[in-house]
C-alpha cells in the first residue's frame, strides 16, 4: 500500500484515453456515421485513478486501485459515485491575451459585412492591436487570468495562448511576458505561441513586415515561446511569406503551427506538412488531398467550430481528416471575433454541426489537443507525454463532472458540467468555490 496525493474512486465512467487496439483508434471512415459512437474512447465503469507527484500512478477498476492506494491514506480522496471522470481538456488554439472587445463588429457582421471586409477597413485584428498596444501589462494580465478562469470552469486544464495583437517588437514581447506570468499565477498550464505574423500593420507592406517579424521580433521574443504561428491566408501572408516566418522561427527553436485554408485554400496545409508543423488549424477549405498530406506528415488538423459559428459560415469536415488516418483536435480559437472561451461549446458544435459523436468530440478535446501541442514528439517540451489521457505517467489533470458520462459535455451547452478540476493532482477549480489562485 502506498500513499497517494489524490485518489478519485468509484467513477460511474472513467475515460482513460483513446481506445487502443485498432490501428485507426476505432474511428469510422469517411462520411460513415459512427457505428459504435463510444468506441473511440477507452472507458471504465466504476473506475479510479491515483495521482502522486503530479502524475497518474494508477488507473483501473476501483477495487484494484484502492487496494494499492487506499483513499483513507491519500492527501485527498474524491468519491465520484454516479459521476464521470475525464482527462482535463486541452485547448490548443486561443488568442486569449488582448484588450478591448469588438461587439460593434458583431452587429456589423450580422448586417452582412464579412470578416475580410472588416479587416481590410482597418477593423478586426487591427482594432484589437490598437487597444492592446495601449494597455498596460498588468491590465492585460488581469484580463488573461479572467479568461483562464472561464476556460478552467469549462474544463480546460491546458490552454495555448498566442501573441499577435502587438505586431511590433515591444508589444509582442509584452504579450509573451504576460502569457508567462499568467502561467506562473494560474493553475492552468499555459502554453505560449509567438504570432507576430497575425496581420500586417496599417500602412506597412507585407514583405517589409515579414522582414521585421524575422529580423526584429523573432530574436527578441523567441526565448518566451514554444511555437511560432502564422495566418497563411489570401490578402494576409502568402505561402512563401508564411514559410519564411516559420523557417526563421524554427531556427530560433520554435515549432511551427499554421492558420491554414480558413477563407481561401492557399496551400497552408501543404506548407504545414512540408515543415512538419505540429498542427494546421481552421481548415474550412481543406480538401481530402490536404487531409492526406497532413496525416502523412503527422500534423494534427485542428478544427475551430466556434469561428464559423460566429461568422455564420460553413464548418470544416472532420471525416476527411479521420478517413486519412489522422486525429482531429478541437479548440476554441477564443479571440475578440469568437468570444467563447470554453472548449465544451466547440464540442457541442462539433457534434451538432460537424457530425462527430460525443466520444469523438471528447477524444478531440483531450488526447488530440495534446498532439496539436506536440505531446507525441519527444523533442518538444511544451506539454508532457500522455497529456489528455489518464494513463500511467500522464499529468494528473482531470475533471470530475456533475454528470454520469462524457456525453453530457457536448449534450448540455451554454453551461458547464464540470464539478471540479485537478491539475497535477491539485484541486484547481470547484463549481462551488471557483478557481483556486
Ligand atoms: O484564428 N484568423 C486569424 N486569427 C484569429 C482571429 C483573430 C481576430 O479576429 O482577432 C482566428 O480566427
Ligand atoms: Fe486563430
Amino acid at each position: 500500500m502506498t500513499d497517494a496525493d489524490l485518489v478519485v474512486h468509484g467513477a460511474a465512467e472513467l475515460v482513460v484515453g483513446p481506445a487502443t487496439g485498432t490501428t485507426d483508434g476505432g474511428h469510422p471512415g469517411a462520411h460513415e456515421p459512427p457505428t459504435e459512437p463510444d468506441a473511440v474512447l477507452e472507458r471504465l465503469e466504476d473506475g479510479a485513478v491515483a495521482v502522486t507527484d503530479g502524475h497518474v500512478v494508477a488507473v483501473g477498476p476501483t477495487d484494484e486501485v484502492v487496494r494499492e492506494y487506499p483513499p483513507e491514506s491519500a492527501n485527498r480522496a474524491v468519491d465520484a459515485a454516479g459521476r464521470a471522470v475525464l482527462p482535463g481538456f486541452v485547448d490548443s488554439h486561443t488568442h486569449a491575451v488582448f484588450a478591448g472587445d469588438r461587439s460593434d463588429e458583431f452587429a456589423a457582421k450580422l448586417r452582412g459585412k464579412s470578416y475580410q471586409e472588416i479587416l481590410a477597413e482597418g477593423g478586426g485584428i487591427l482594432r484589437t492591436v490598437q487597444a492592446t498596444r495601449k494597455a498596460s501589462a498588468d491590465d492585460l494580465l488581469e484580463r488573461l487570468l479572467g479568461h483562464l478562469d472561464e476556460a478552467l470552469a469549462g474544463g480546460a486544464t491546458t490552454v495555448e495562448v498566442k501573441s499577435g495583437y502587438g505586431l511590433e517588437t515591444d508589444t509582442e514581447r509584452r504579450l509573451l511576458e504576460v502569457i508567462r506570468r499568467a502561467d506562473d499565477r494560474h493553475p492552468v498550464t499555459v502554453v505560449p505561441t509567438f504570432m507576430g505574423a497575425h496581420a500586417v500593420p496599417d500602412g506597412e507592406s507585407t514583405d517589409t513586415y515579414v522582414d521585421r517579424v524575422i529580423e526584429e521580433q523573432l530574436p527578441a521574443v523567441a526565448d518566451l515561446a514554444a511555437f511560432c504561428d502564422v495566418f497563411c491566408e489570401k490578402d494576409v501572408f502568402s505561402v512563401d511569406q508564411s514559410r519564411r516566418v516559420l523557417e526563421a522561427g524554427r531556427e530560433h527553436g520554435l515549432v511551427p503551427k499554421v492558420h491554414a485554408e480558413e477563407f481561401a485554400r492557399l496551400g497552408g496545409s501543404r506548407l504545414a506538412a512540408d515543415l512538419e508543423a505540429v498542427s494546421a488549424d481552421h481548415l474550412l477549405q481543406a480538401t481530402a488531398d490536404d487531409a492526406a498530406a497532413l496525416a502523412e506528415a503527422g500534423v494534427t488538423p485542428t478544427l475551430l467550430p466556434g469561428t464559423p459559428f460566429a461568422l455564420g459560415t460553413e464548418y470544416a469536415d472532420p471525416r476527411q481528416f479521420l478517413a486519412a488516418g489522422g486525429e482531429v483536435a478541437l479548440a476554441t480559437d477564443f479571440n475578440p471575433n469568437c468570444y467563447a472561451p470554453q472548449l465544451p461549446f466547440a464540442a457541442t458544435l462539433a457534434c451538432v454541426e460537424m457530425g462527430l459523436s460525443p466520444a469523438e468530440a471528447i477524444r478531440a478535446s483531450t488526447y488530440a489537443g495534446g498532439l496539436a501541442l506536440g505531446a507525441d514528439r519527444p523533442s518538444i517540451a511544451a506539454v508532457p507525454a500522455g497529456i489528455g489521457t489518464l494513463r500511467d505517467g500522464a499529468p494528473g489533470d482531470l475533471l470530475v463532472l456533475e454528470a454520469p458520462s462524457h456525453a453530457h459535455v457536448p449534450y448540455r451547452f451554454g453551461t458547464s458540467v464540470v464539478d471540479s478540476a485537478f491539475i497535477g493532482g491539485e484541486l484547481a477549480f470547484t463549481a462551488g468555490s471557483g478557481v483556486s489562485r
